[in-house]
């Protein structure tokens, strides 16, 4: 595991950007596993500015996102796949054809489906993580158990109240989501979790510098041989 200690959240934006863009320059046509939330936009942004400045190019890249809310469409403003073409993806020059979000209303056939999707594509190349407040990773609950292949949770009361501040209330939070599982983030090869602000600072601490438990599933990430955690001074406040 290889730290990077920012400064602020603009700081651990430019560096997660410069990860993101080194990769996509060694390898034009790679597959990148993208996760939505408020800690990659910065990131994001960067990646558009450099892409309009046509120093970097989408056009061969495919990509594959964690996870997205139950029974939320692609056009609802809340999903995840909005999301990501109103953030990412409208702002580069990405073939949208080559971009993936699971579906929140295909049903349960979805999950393998989208494991498929993803052995087909030989793997990812580097995942894009956040860090739930609860230690999760992607939507992997903490739980007593590693899930495996993406999967439907049930999203923990943390979770939606976490995640509330999209909504306008917390009853319209979807109480089920589907999200990749803990082996399909293993298998990349590459792994960049983002975290900033003083309420990530103990999932921070629990994740990488306690013992690896399912109670915390981002502390799997500890036996990963190429994980990188970018991280600002408040979210390693308490290590
Ligand atoms: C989003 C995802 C979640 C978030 C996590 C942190 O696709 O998979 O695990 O990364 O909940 O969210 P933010 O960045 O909003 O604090």
């Amino acid at each position: 595991m290889r730290i990077i200690k920012t400064k602020d959240y603009d700081e651990m934006s430019r560096v997660t950007a410069q990860i993101i863009a080194s990769e996509i320059t060694l390898k034009p046509n790679c597959v990148l596993g993208l996760a939505t939330g408020s800690s990659p936009v910065g990131a994001y942004q960067q990646l558009a500015k450099w892409c309009s400045e046509g120093k970097l190019d989408f056009s061969q890249v495919h990509s594959v996102n964690l996870d997205e809310y139950d029974g939320l469409t692609p056009d609802h403003d809340q999903s995840y796949a909005y999301f990501m073409r109103h953030n990412l993806f409208d702002h580069v020059n990405i073939d949208i054809n080559n971009t993936n979000v699971p579906s929140g209303i295909s049903g349960d056939n979805e999950c393998e489906r989208y494991d498929k999707l993803i052995k087909d594509f030989g793997g990812i190349d580097l995942q894009l993580l956040g860090l739930g407040v609860n230690g999760h990773i992607g939507f992997n609950e903490p739980d007593d158990h590693f899930s495996l292949g993406t999967h439907k949770v049930t999203l923990t009361e943390s979770t939606r109240e976490a995640n509330k501040r999209f909504f306008s209330s917390i009853d319209e939070v979807p109480t089920h989501a589907y999200t990749m599982g803990v082996r399909d983030i293993l298998q990349a090869r590459r792994v960049v979790l983002v975290a900033n602000g003083k309420n990530k600072a103990e999932a921070v601490k629990k994740a990488f510098f306690g013992p690896v438990t399912p109670e915390v599933p981002a502390s799997i990430l500890q036996y990963h041989q190429d994980f990188i955690l970018v991280a600002d001074e408040d979210a390693l406040s308490l290590v």
